[in-house]
């Protein structure tokens, strides 16, 4: 009977040769391409947004309409949806049908996974694309079941976190990691703009991003403000360049 004592070392050395093949597997960076692209607006209603606990209420509206207006500075096709309107869900926020005049409305019976709803289905279908960007309330139910039955078509998922909202924080992170299981990236606007920019140099659309800046993203947009100040009325304080 040969002996045991060298059994640990060989677990040790299948597991080490196991984690090598895991991190020597090919990565693909998946880019959205502005040309493949779909903006999914779910079920942004205004009886739903009280449900909402893991954002403070004006950071949420402000990420709400920064997810509505993505759709406009790219030009990507957008399709909104809502449920039950007519019950306590209520409408979708106005300001965001406003953005969207003529992107088709879906307004679902009662149907909780969007994708349940044949019409719906015919809206998304009807875009030709098959990198979807989304967000809902709540995360946990309206985002996640139709990220995961997209996932399910085939279908290439990108979920705005921020403009998705839960009764709290555990409930959202639950539900973030149940789709990332599934393959869907959980992602910030900010992502979807700059992958969909590819570079600051890009003359077609930075003009129409500085402006996304300027309304949703606060902070970038008082940077750009004060890099304007201090090239057209700027001058150096003393003591600003003793440091360096
Ligand atoms: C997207 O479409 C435009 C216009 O049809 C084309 O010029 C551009 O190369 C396309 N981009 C990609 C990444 O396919
Ligand atoms: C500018 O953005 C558009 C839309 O995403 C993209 O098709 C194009 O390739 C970008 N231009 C450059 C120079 O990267
Ligand atoms: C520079 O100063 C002028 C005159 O006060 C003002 O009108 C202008 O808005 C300033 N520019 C910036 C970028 O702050």
């Amino acid at each position: 009977m040969p002996s045991l004592n060298f059994l640990p070392l060989v677990v040790l050395f299948l597991g080490f040769a196991y984690a090598q093949g895991i991190s020597s597997q090919p990565y693909y960076f998946e880019r959205l391409d502005a040309n493949n692209t779909a903006l999914l607006i779910i079920d942004h209603q205004v009886g739903l947004i009280p449900l909402v606990r893991d954002y403070e209420p004006d950071e949420f509206r402000n990420n709400l309409l920064a997810h509505a207006a993505i759709g406009n500075v790219f030009n990507l096709p957008t399709v909104l949806s809502s449920t039950s309107e007519t019950g306590p869900n209520g409408p979708l926020v106005p300001e965001i049908v406003a953005m969207h005049p003529n992107a088709p409305y879906i307004k679902r019976q009662g149907e909780i996974d969007a994708w349940d709803n044949a019409d719906f289905r015919a809206a998304v279908q009807a875009t030709g694309k098959q990198q979807l960007i989304l967000a809902g309330i709540t995360t946990d139910v309206c985002a996640t079941f139709l990220a995961l039955s997209l996932r399910q078509e085939g279908y290439s998922v990108w979920v705005n976190a921020q403009a998705s909202g839960a009764a709290s924080k555990t409930v959202a992170d639950d539900a973030k990691a149940r789709m990332r299981d599934a393959g869907v990236h959980v992602i910030s606007p900010y992502v979807v703009v700059s992958d969909l920019l590819r570079t600051w140099a890009n003359n077609t659309y930075n003009v129409q991003a500085i402006g996304w800046d300027f309304a949703y993203w606060t902070l970038r947009g008082y940077m750009t403000d004060a890099h304007a100040a201090a090239i057209q009325n700027g001058t150096l304080v003393p003591g600003e360049l003793d440091f360096n």
